[in-house]
Parts: C-alpha cells; structure tokens; sequence
C-alpha cells in the first residue's frame, strides 16, 4: 500500500495505544558492526533491527502504537498520515508520551505528566520543563506493513 493511501482513512483525535511484544517481531537485517565496535550510537542513528509493528491499516491517523525493544518503549504515531517513532519515555521525568495529546497539524505530542511539547519529527522539546530531546527512530512502510528500525 503506497503512503497515500493511508491518507484516506478518517482522522481521529483520541489515541489509541496498543503495546506489541517485540520478541514475535525482530527480524535481523544487518551484521552487527557497531555492536562489535564498541562504538555508541547518537539518537537516530539505525542499527542491525527492525521490528513490525503492526498492518498499515491498524495505525490510522491520529493513533499510536508502542513497542518495546531491549526494555525500553518505543512510541508510533500516524501524525496525519505520517508515520514517526519517538522513545516512549519522556526527557523530562519519564513520563509516557504515547499517552500524550497529538497535534497532528504540527505532528506535537504533549507530555501527559507536565505537559512539554515535543516535535516528532526530531524529538525535541518545544517547551519546557522538558530540554533534552527524545530519541527518534526510522519508520517506514513495507508490505503494507509498518517498520521500525531500531
Ligand atoms: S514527565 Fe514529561 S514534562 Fe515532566
């Protein structure tokens, strides 16, 4: 299914959050040269992983999904027919961004704990009291299905 296409579902203001178990989902795409390095990776860079997090047609416009990876949640949203993962923990004091309201004009989540702002497109923070950037991730849709790496 090409990207416009889930442009054609409805909106929906109201998140829906489902949590995905990664282990069912990992499939092992590269060598793991940068483990093997020992080199640390900045926030977005992608690695040896990616997880399938659901069926394009399961992620509409307005709704998130999270998965886990290694412990730690990842948060999917369709911002008005984008798709972007952030980390699901805020910088803030880890408060659960996908519980969040999404602006989807702005693709905005707001920090349901004490309402920072963050953009998804880089993670960011638009307001404080959060000022440290959440990590970002690459999603993209392949076989009609939505793909993290991570
Ligand atoms: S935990 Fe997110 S703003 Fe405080």
């Amino acid at each position: 299914m090409p990207d416009s296409a889930i442009r054609l579902i409805g909106t929906s203001k109201r998140l829906a959050r489902t949590t995905i178990i990664e282990s069912r989902f990992i499939h092992s795409v590269y060598p793991s040269k940068t483990k093997e390095q020992g080199r640390k990776l900045p926030m977005s860079e992608s690695t040896e992983k990616t997880i399938t997090v659901c069926q394009v047609a399961d992620l509409e416009p307005g709704q998130v999904k999270v998965v886990e990876h290694e412990g730690e949640p990842i948060a999917v949203f369709n911002c008005d027919g984008e798709l972007y993962a952030i980390e699901d923990r805020c910088s803030h004091d880890d408060g659960p961004l996908a519980d969040g309201t999404l602006d989807q004009a702005d693709c905005i989540v707001e920090c349901p704990r004490h309402g920072s702002l963050f953009d998804l497109k880089t993670g960011k923070p638009k307001t404080l009291p959060a000022f440290q950037p959440v990590r970002t991730f690459p999603v993209s849709i392949s076989n009609d299905e939505v793909i993290l790496e991570v």
